[in-house]
C-alpha cells in the first residue's frame, strides 16, 4: 500500500470488523449457551450442536465454513478497494436479512449497530478508492500497478 493515509484507513477498519467478530460471537453465545436439548431439536439448530456444541464456528447461514479464500485479496489497489466496498454491500444485505428474522431487541439493536458500521465502511474505502485514484496517473489506472510496475508505460 503506498498511500499512508490509506493504510491507515484499512488499519482502521480492519480493527473494527475484529471487533464485530467478537460482537456477533458474544450474540450467539448468548443465545445458545443455555437451550435444552428439546429447543436445539425445534429450532434447526441440532445439526450446528452436533459438530461445535454451542462453541463458536464461523459458518455461514447456510452452512459453509469460513475459509481464508472469502478473502478476495488480488493485489491490485483498485480491484481490492471496489471488493472490499462490494464486501460492505453485502455484509450490510446480511444485516437487512437478520433484521427480517429477528424480534429480539438484544440481537436487533446490536445488528442495526454493525449495519451502520458497514454503511460508513463502504464510504471510508470509496475516500480510499477517491484518495487512491487522485494519486495514480490517470492514464494507468488499470494497466499499471505503481508497487510492482515502477516503469509503467515508459522504457
Ligand atoms: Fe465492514
Amino acid at each position: 500500500m503506498p498511500y499512508g493515509e490509506v493504510k491507515g484507513l484499512l488499519t482502521d477498519i480492519g480493527t473494527e470488523e475484529l471487533a464485530h467478530f467478537e460482537m456477533i460471537s458474544a450474540i450467539l453465545y448468548q443465545l445458545t449457551k443455555d437451550l435444552s436439548i428439546e429447543e436445539i431439536k425445534a429450532s434447526g439448530f441440532d445439526t450446528y450442536f452436533v459438530d461445535h456444541t454451542t462453541g463458536i464456528y464461523p459458518v455461514a447461514a447456510s452452512g459453509t465454513p469460513f475459509t481464508a479464500a472469502y478473502f478476495q485479496s488480488k493485489g491490485d489497489i483498485i480491484t481490492d478497494l471496489h471488493e472490499d466496498m462490494a464486501a460492505e454491500q453485502k455484509a450490510r444485505t446480511t444485516y437487512d436479512n437478520i433484521l427480517r428474522f429477528a424480534d429480539d431487541p438484544d440481537v436487533r439493536d446490536p445488528i442495526k449497530f454493525l449495519r451502520e458500521r458497514e454503511i460508513v465502511h463502504y464510504q471510508r474505502f470509496g475516500e480510499a478508492l477517491r484518495i487512491t485514484q487522485d494519486k495514480l496517473d490517470s492514464k494507468n489506472f488499470y494497466a499499471c500497478n505503481p508497487v510492482f510496475d515502477k516503469k509503467c508505460g515508459r522504457k
